[in-house]
């Protein structure tokens, strides 16, 4: 709970918090029905996870209706918000995009005004060895672009 709570006070486009973090734990039935959204790649570590989460986000104001442009990126910041606060907390949280999202609008009764963003897995960290060995081998630490290529004085063209 502290994890969505943190989520919970991201900013928003006229404070609409569009995002809704659909979940299950391990305890729960609906667990499977999650975890069979997940790529093969994906579930073969995902289904371990102690919480595994569905981010929506709701396209339009709640105030006029009208489109909200930032609904995704809003959502993006909450769940910063939440892996930041797994992360202080030692747990783990990792962002997927690798399932159906079709499947997963369907089967969560995600209703139309309502963007599927992505699948969040929440856990301890566990050692590489439990991964197959084609996924053990992408357990690095990733770098990032050099500040030089995302960072522009001016436009774009600089
Ligand atoms: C929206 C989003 C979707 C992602 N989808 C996947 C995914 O489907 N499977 C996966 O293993 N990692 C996924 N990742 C994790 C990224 O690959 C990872 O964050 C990136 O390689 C940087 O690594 P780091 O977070 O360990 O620094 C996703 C991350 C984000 C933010």
């Amino acid at each position: 709970m502290p994890l969505f709570e943190a989520a919970r006070w991201a900013p928003s486009s006229y404070n609409n918090q569009h995002w809704r973090f659909l979940y299950a734990t391990r305890e729960d039935g609906e667990f499977e029905q999650f975890s069979e959204l997940l790529n093969e790649g994906n579930r073969a570590w995902a289904e371990n996870a102690a919480v595994l989460v569905t981010l929506v986000s709701k396209q339009t104001f709640d105030h006029n209706g009208a489109p909200a442009r930032t609904h995704s990126f809003d959502a993006g910041a909450a769940w910063q918000n939440l892996a930041l606060e797994a992360s202080r907390r030692e747990l783990v949280a990792h962002a997927m995009q690798g399932f159906d999202y079709e499947a997963a609008a369907q089967r969560l009764d995600v209703p139309d005004q309502y963007s599927v963003e992505c699948m969040i897995a929440i856990g301890e960290r566990a050692p590489a060895e439990a991964l197959p060995d084609e996924l053990q081998e992408r357990e690095f630490p990733k770098g990032r672009k050099p500040i030089d290529e995302i960072l522009h004085h001016g436009g774009f063209a600089d």
